[in-house]
């Protein structure tokens, strides 16, 4: 092999066991084991259940990995692994095997932050990264905006959601017009027989004074309840609910202002590229109209494949390759786990 670092990452900040093995820029694998179907029943990802599952599924999905690349872990140059943020309990499973595996093999080890691994992902899929790049990260757990002049030490959050995540917006939303969980895709595929237009529902954060004191936050709680009373009120009536257009117009409203937001910090800061990851970045409307929207201003778009979209151990393999061939210092074997981890903070 080149001289290229070889690195395997670790990513359990939610239900994700995920292990990756990324060469220099080039991905050799991706193992994913999910327990989203042990969660299902409770409607979102309960902990406990989820750092169990992790734990169970660890050894097995590094054993995988390896595997599959034709990797033996004497080969590798580093280890990496999320430290947060993300649910506390999960994030320990991956880092206590982490750094075992760090110590057993005497490599070095890089905590890395699960937001900027989101970004680095992309590199593996589409080239290096320009300098700044303009990234929208939009999952179950986070939606936020940032400034990525280096991925490696210089990330700069513009913005983030008040409340609910886009994600979670998607979920709730799913569940007052009985989809099953996790909504996302739900919702998008019943949107596609729907008219977008139909119910003009709320655009959280973008006028007046709010586009003012948070011109790239966002807020999705409030169009969460107004659907959910759009809903209602039908229900009350004894009415039947049109599914598919409330989930047009419900799913129209995000990805407008998620766009629109978007959009107005890359002209703002001078950046030319968009990437968007996260797992609602799989949304088949989001891309159509963050296609158009860059096209007219000139911006060039970058959305990873969804598989490196929802979360998975290539994108904490790429953050760790990158962090190698910068020569960042690894990070010390008392590494913490930091669940509410700063977008800011890279390495811990
Ligand atoms: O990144 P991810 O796998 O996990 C988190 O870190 O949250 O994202 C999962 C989220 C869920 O809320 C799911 O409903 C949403 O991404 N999602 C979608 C779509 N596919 C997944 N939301 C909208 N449209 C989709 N096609
Ligand atoms: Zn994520």
């Amino acid at each position: 092999m080149s001289d290229e670092p070889l690195v395997l990452g670790i990513e359990t900040s939610c239900d994700e066991t995920g292990v990756g093995i990324v060469h220099g820029q080039t991905l050799l694998v991706d193992t994913v084991a999910s327990s989203v179907e042990e969660h299902a029943r409770f409607g979102g990802v309960v902990p406990e259940v989820a750092s169990r599952a992790h734990l169970e599924a660890m050894v097995p999905t590094i054993e995988r990995a390896c595997r599959e690349a034709g990797v033996a872990l004497r080969d590798l140059d580093a280890i990496s692994v999320t430290s947060g943020p993300g649910l506390a309990g999960a994030l320990l499973v991956g880092v206590a095997s982490a750094k075992a595996l760090a110590v057993a093999l005497g490599k070095p080890l890089y905590g890395v932050n699960h937001l900027a691994s989101h970004v680095a992902v992309d590199i593996v899929e589409h080239g290096p990264l320009p300098e700044p790049t303009m990234a929208m990260l939009v999952s179950g757990g986070h939606s936020s905006l940032l400034l990525v002049p280096d991925v490696t030490n210089d990330v700069r959050s513009l913005g983030a959601t008040m409340d609910d995540a886009a994600g979670e917006a998607f979920d709730k939303v799913a569940r007052v017009l009985g989809l099953p969980f996790p909504g996302g895709p739900h919702v998008d595929r019943a949107a596609r027989e729907g008219n977008r237009i139909a119910i003009d529902f709320p655009r959280g954060l973008t006028t007046g004074r709010d586009m003012e004191r948070h011109r790239f936050d966002f807020s999705f709680s409030g169009l969460k309840t107004a659907v959910a009373r759009w809903v209602e009120t039908r229900q009350r009536a004894g009415e039947s609910v049109p599914v598919a257009d409330v989930a047009a117009s419900f799913q129209e409203a995000v990805v407008d202002v998620l766009t629109r937001k978007a959009l107005l910090a890359c002209k703002e800061h001078d950046v030319d590229h968009l990437l968007i990851g996260g797992g609602v970045a799989a949304n088949s409307r989001l891309r159509a109209l963050a296609e158009e929207r860059c096209a007219k201003a000139g911006v060039t778009l970058r959305v990873p494949r969804p598989g490196l979209c929802t979360d998975n151990g290539a994108m904490v393999a790429a953050l760790g390759a990158q962090m190698v061939a910068k020569g960042r210092e690894p990070s010390d074997l008392g590494l913490p786990t930091d669940s509410s981890m700063p977008v800011t903070l890279v390495q811990a």
